[in-house]
C-alpha cells in the first residue's frame, strides 16, 4: 500500500501563531496527549506490577477528557505554535474508538499527528488509524529475544505479535516508523546489536533511550543505565556508524547513520546529556492537566476550565500564562548534581 494521501496535514495554511516562548526563550512546538492512563503491559521501568496491580485506582471514565475536549484543546495549542501532536498513554490503542479521535485531530490545519505505542494492538488498528489521518508511529520494543521481551513487559506478551504490528503499520503507510528501546544493564543490553540489524533491515529508525528515573516507583539506580556513548560504541563495533546533524530544532535523539548508507539510529541521552535547552514539549494528561516537563510535579487543570464553560480565549489565556512562566530543566539540574532537587511522584510517562 502507498502512503495515505493525507500524509501531512499541511495543505491548509497553519493558523497565525502568536510567538509563545517560555522564560528561557523556548517555543511551544509539541504536545504529548495521553489518551488513557491504562496499559496492557507492566514494564518494570514504567508501571511495575507491585504498584500498578489489580487494586490500582485508574481513572474513571468521566474523569478522562472526551475526544471533543481533546480536540478543542489541541486546536488552541495549534494556534499557539504546536506543530506535532503525539498520542501516548498508558497505551493509547487501548482507548476505545481511537481512530475517531485521530479523524477529529486531522481536521486541525498545520499539525502532524504521531503516536507512541507498545504495538500490541497495531496489527488490527494500524490501517484504520492511518485512514483516519495518523501520520507516524513510534513502537516501543526493548528486545527481539522473546524471553527477554516477555520478562520486560511482565505480562508474557510475545514479541512476534509486536513485529506483526510493526509490519502492519508499515503496510498502512505509517512511515518513517521509529522503534524506541529502553536499555537496562544486565536486562536487554546484550540484545541491542541484533535489534539494530532487524530494524535497519526493515528500513526503520531505531532509537535507544537511557533508562530514566521517571517517578519514584521504578527503583531507579544509575548502575542500571547504559550510557548513550556505550550503546553507540557497541553498535559501531558491529555495524560502523558516523554522526548526523539533527533533523529539526529540539530533536531529542542524537542521530547516527550506518557508514554503508543502510539507515540510521538515534540515542536519547536524557540522563547523561540532557537536552532541556531545546525542550519544546508540553504534556496533557488523560484527566486534562497540562504539564510543562516530563518531571513536573504539578500540572494545571485544564479540564476544570473546559467543563466550567469559558470561551476558548480564557483557556488560551491559561496556556499563555503557564508557558510564559515555564522554567523547567529537571534533567539538566539532575545532571549538574543540584542538591534537594524535587523527586516527582508522577507515575509514568506512557507509550
Ligand atoms: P520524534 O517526533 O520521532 O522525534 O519523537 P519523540 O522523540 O519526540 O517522541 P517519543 O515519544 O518517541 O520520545 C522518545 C523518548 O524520548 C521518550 O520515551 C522519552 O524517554 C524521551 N523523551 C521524549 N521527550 C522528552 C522530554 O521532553 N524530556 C525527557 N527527559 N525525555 C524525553
Ligand atoms: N526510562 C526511559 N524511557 C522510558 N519509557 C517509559 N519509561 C521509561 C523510563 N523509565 C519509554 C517507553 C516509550 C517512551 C515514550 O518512553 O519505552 O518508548
Ligand atoms: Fe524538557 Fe523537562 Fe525533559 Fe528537560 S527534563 S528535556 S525540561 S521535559
Ligand atoms: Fe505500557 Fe509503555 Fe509503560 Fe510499557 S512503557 S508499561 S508499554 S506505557
Amino acid at each position: 500500500m502507498t502512503s495515505p494521501d493525507h500524509a501531512l496535514n499541511r495543505a491548509t495554511a497553519a493558523p497565525s501563531a502568536p510567538a509563545l516562548t517560555d522564560r528561557f526563550g523556548r517555543p511551544l512546538r509539541d504536545l504529548r496527549i495521553s489518551v488513557t492512563d491504562r496499559c496492557n503491559f507492566r514494564c518494570r521501568y514504567c508501571m511495575p506490577r507491585e504498584v500498578f496491580g489489580p487494586n490500582f485506582a485508574f481513572l474513571p471514565r468521566d474523569e478522562i477528557l472526551t475526544f471533543e475536549e481533546i480536540t478543542r484543546l489541541a486546536r488552541i495549542f495549534a494556534a499557539h505554535g504546536v506543530r506535532k501532536l503525539r498520542l501516548t498513554g498508558g497505551e493509547p490503542t487501548l482507548r476505545a474508538e481511537l481512530p475517531k479521535l485521530v479523524a477529529q485531530l486531522h481536521g486541525i490545519p498545520g499539525v502532524e499527528i504521531a503516536m507512541t505505542t507498545n504495538g500490541s494492538l497495531l496489527r488490527t488498528l494500524a490501517a484504520p488509524l492511518a485512514k483516519a489521518g495518523l501520520n507516524r508511529v513510534t513502537v516501543s520494543l526493548d528486545s527481539l529475544d522473546d524471553a527477554v521481551f516477555r520478562s520486560m513487559n511482565d505480562v508474557n506478551f510475545p514479541v512476534a505479535l509486536v513485529v506483526e504490528g510493526i509490519d502492519a503499520a508499515t503496510a498502512a503507510g505509517l512511515r518513517p516508523l521509529k522503534v524506541n528501546t529502553v536499555v537496562k544493564r544486565g536486562v536487554n543490553d546484550h540484545t541491542v546489536v541484533e535489534l539494530a540489524r532487524f530494524v535497519r533491515d526493515r528500513g526503520h529508525i531505531l532509537r535507544f533511550i537511557e533508562y530514566m528515573d521517571v517517578g519514584t516507583t521504578n527503583g531507579w539506580r544509575m548502575d542500571d543505565v547504559v550510557r548513550g556513548t556505550e550503546i553507540v560504541e557497541r553498535i559501531d563495533a558491529a555495524l560502523p556508524l558516523e554522526p548526523v546533524e539533527p533533523s529539526y530544532h529540539g530533536e531529542v535523539a542524537k542521530r547516527w547513520r550506518y557508514r554503508d548508507g543502510s539507515g540510521e539510529i538515534g540515542v536519547i541521552t536524557s540522563v547523561t546529556q540532557p537536552f532541556c535547552g531545546d525542550c519544546t514539549r508540553a504534556r496533557l494528561s488523560a484527566e486534562g492537566s497540562l504539564y510543562t516537563c516530563l518531571f513536573a510535579a504539578q500540572g494545571t487543570d485544564l479540564r476544570a476550565l473546559l467543563r466550567s464553560g469559558p470561551e476558548d480565549d480564557a483557556i488560551a489565556g491559561a496556556l499563555r500564562t503557564v508557558w510564559t512562566a515555564r522554567d523547567d530543566r529537571y534533567s539538566e539540574l539532575r545532571a549538574a548534581g543540584t542538591p534537594n532537587l524535587h523527586r516527582v511522584e508522577m507515575s509514568y510517562i506512557g507509550g
